[in-house]
C-alpha cells in the first residue's frame, strides 16, 4: 500500500511562523513536525510515500527531508496547483501516484500515538470504500463531528466544524480509501470557505455504505495552532526525553 501525506495550505493559524515556514516544517520535539507522520507509515511497512506541498516551499521540504533516504523510506513531491483549495483538492494529486489499489493519506500536522499497523491490516480486510480514525474530544467543535447511530453504531453523517456538535468524537486527519475517492472527489462542490472539503468526500461514502472507521486508542493532535503545537511538543518530549505528562 502507498502513503500521501498532505503538506499544502497556507498555515493561517501559526502566523507568524508561516509567513516564511511552511507549518509541516516547525519543530516538534527534535524532528520537523511531518517527521512524525513518515515515521508512522515507515513503521506500518509503507515506504513510498508521496508528499504534496505548496511550490514555494518545496525546496525547504527536499533540504529538510530529501528523497526519504535518512528514513529508509521513499519520497516523491507533487505541488498542489491550488493552494487553500482544500484537502480533497489536494488529494487529487495524488491521482497518478496511486495509480490503482487501496492507500493510505494523512494530514502532515496531525502527530498521534497509536501505530497504524491493525488499521491498515482492517482496511486491507475490508473489501472497497474507506475507513476513518475518530478521538474522543472534550471539544471538537474545530474538527469534522461523526453523528452515530446510537444502536448500530454507524456513522450517519458528518458535519464540518459544527457549533452544536453531535457527538464527542472528531475526525482526525488518518484517512484510508480506495480508488473510487478520485471520482468522488469529481464530485463534490467547494464548501462555503472554498475549499473542496474531505468530509464532503466522506459523507458520499457513507450514502455508499462503505464508510469503516476506528476509534484512536492513544493521544493525538491536530498540530495546526499555536496551543496544540505547544501540545504535540509536549507528548512528543515526553515520549522522547522521558518526561511525565499528566
Ligand atoms: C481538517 C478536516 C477536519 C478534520 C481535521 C483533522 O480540518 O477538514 O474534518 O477533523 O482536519 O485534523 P482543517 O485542518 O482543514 O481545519
Amino acid at each position: 500500500m502507498k502513503g500521501v501525506i498532505l503538506a499544502g495550505g497556507n498555515g493561517t493559524r501559526l502566523i507568524p511562523f508561516t509567513r516564511v515556514i511552511n507549518k509541516h516544517l516547525l519543530p516538534v520535539g527534535p524532528y520537523p513536525m511531518i517527521y512524525w507522520p513518515i515515521r508512522r507509515l515507515r513503521d506500518a511497512g509503507i515506504n513510498d510515500i508521496l508528499i504534496i506541498t505548496n511550490k514555494k516551499q518545496l525546496s525547504s521540504f527536499i533540504d529538510i527531508l530529501g528523497f526519504g533516504e535518512n528514513q529508509d523510506v521513499r519520497i516523491q513531491y507533487q505541488i498542489q496547483e491550488n493552494e487553500g483549495g482544500g484537502i480533497a483538492d489536494a488529494l487529487m494529486n495524488a491521482k497518478s501516484f496511486i495509480d490503482h489499489g487501496k492507500f493510505i493519506a494523512l494530514l502532515g500536522d496531525n502527530v498521534f500515538e497509536d501505530s497504524l499497523t491493525p488499521y491498515i491490516k482492517a482496511f486491507q480486510e475490508q473489501k472497497e470504500g474507506a475507513r476513518i480514525f475518530l478521538k474522543e474530544l472534550k471539544d471538537p467543535t474545530r474538527y469534522g463531528v461523526p453523528l452515530i447511530d446510537p444502536t448500530t453504531k454507524k456513522i450517519i453523517s458528518i458535519i464540518e466544524k459544527p457549533a452544536d456538535p453531535p457527538s464527542f468524537y472528531c475526525v482526525t486527519g488518518i484517512y484510508m480509501y480506495d480508488q473510487e475517492v478520485f471520482n468522488i472527489i469529481e464530485n463534490i462542490y467547494p464548501s462555503s470557505r472554498n475549499e473542496l472539503e474531505i468530509t464532503d468526500v466522506n459523507n458520499l461514502y457513507i450514502k455508499q455504505g462503505l464508510l469503516h472507521y476506528d476509534v484512536l486508542k492513544g493521544w493525538w493532535i491536530d498540530a495546526g495552532t499555536h496551543e496544540s503545537l505547544y501540545k504535540a511538543q509536549r507528548y512528543v518530549c515526553a515520549n522522547q526525553f522521558g518526561e511525565e505528562i499528566n
